[in-house]
């Protein structure tokens, strides 16, 4: 097949483009800076000659979007929603008119659109669109208009040959530099991988390989369109994931942190603590209903794995 990934240079493209390369797919990503032939220049907000990749490509994935590891002011909020939303709407228009469209396109969403809850977790059906709960920092409403309008405009395209699902994604956990499971494995070897804020708050993740296998499995399932969550069925709260992520990483002692102390470190790293604060409790209902099966259900198994390839990858 060939697979076109716009934003693709990032963490999960890179994961995506690893996967589907070495299955024998032609993987071609859209960046604003390309690099080698197999990287197609485009600016992500109006159509050029990049649409000439989508017409007559088999998939396309959009994973475009401005980092959300950033302060929340005004300004990176509106970049976040804006590379999200014309992206997306842009990605639609090039399908749209393609002459061969593709037969699907799979569009980022995220995990973050469901409300902050600990009561319940939240599948495609019964889960809860956050945006309106009590107590929380009223810029938090801002990252769920951004996931709504983010699938509003996967929506609102129109692509009759194309099925559309949107993912609506856990944090995707990989042994990769930089990402997500890296940088917390390093503070947990550090010492600081306590609880933050008393650790209630439920953390939505997901393997990689298990990442991958759900796009592959959504590319073929015909049967599948709309908002799926691409999440382990083992959410769980925020000190039971550190303590885990503690044992992979053979660090038996992890300093909890306060609210404030975790203001203070993400202000640090120019970061922001709604992307530790929030509780995300999503559940993969959509997935495990149509019989998709994870090799990583449950957390610990997932960071034993993940620490493991780790230190094989990169011994320190
Ligand atoms: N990582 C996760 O665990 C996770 C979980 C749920 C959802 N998501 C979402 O999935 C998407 C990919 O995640 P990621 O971790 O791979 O992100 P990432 O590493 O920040 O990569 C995103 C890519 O988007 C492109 N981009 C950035 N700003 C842009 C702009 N203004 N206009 C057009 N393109 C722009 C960049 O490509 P170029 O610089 O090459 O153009 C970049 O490589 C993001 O939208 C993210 O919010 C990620």
């Amino acid at each position: 097949m060939k697979v076109v990934i716009p934003g693709g240079t990032g963490q999960v493209g890179t994961i995506l483009d690893r996967a589907l390369t070495a299955a024998g797919h032609d993987v071609v990503l859209l960046t604003r800076s390309p690099k080698g032939d197999r990287q197609v220049h485009w600016d992500g907000s109006a159509p050029g000659d990049w649409v000439k990749e989508i017409d007559g490509s088999d998939v396309v994935i959009n994973l475009a979007g401005r980092s959300v590891s950033c302060r929340y002011t005004a300004k990176n909020l509106e970049a976040m929603m804006r590379s999200r939303v014309d992206s997306a709407l842009v990605v639609g228009g090039a399908i749209a008119a393609a002459a061969r469209p593709p037969k699907v396109w799979l569009q980022m969403s995220t995990a973050t659109i469901y409300a902050h809850r600990f009561d319940a977790a939240n599948d495609e059906d019964s889960g809860l669109i956050g945006g309106d709960e009590p107590g929380v920092p009223a810029y938090w409403a801002y990252s769920v208009k951004i996931a709504r309008n983010w699938e509003a405009a996967q929506e609102q395209a129109t692509t009759p040959g194309t099925r559309k699902v949107a993912l609506r994604s856990a944090m995707v956990m990989s042994p990769d530099r930089g990402g997500v499971f890296d940088v917390l494995s390093r503070l947990a070897r550090l010492g600081l991988g306590g609880p933050v804020a008393g650790g209630r708050q439920y953390v939505s993740w997901i393997h990689d390989r298990d990442f991958v296998n759900a796009i592959q499995f959504l590319i073929e399932r015909d049967d599948l369109a709309g908002p799926v969550n691409v999440a382990a069925p083992g959410p769980l709260p925020h000190r039971d994931f550190m303590r885990a992520l503690r044992s992979a990483a053979r660090m038996p002692v992890g300093l909890p942190a306060t609210k404030w102390m975790a203001e203070l470190g993400a202000f640090a790293i120019r970061s922001d603590t709604e992307l530790l604060l929030k509780s995300r409790r999503v559940v993969p209902a959509r997935l495990t209903d149509a019989g998709f099966t994870f090799d990583h259900p449950r957390w610990q198994g997932a960071a034993d794995d993940l620490a493991s390839r780790q230190r094989s990858t990169h011994p320190r």
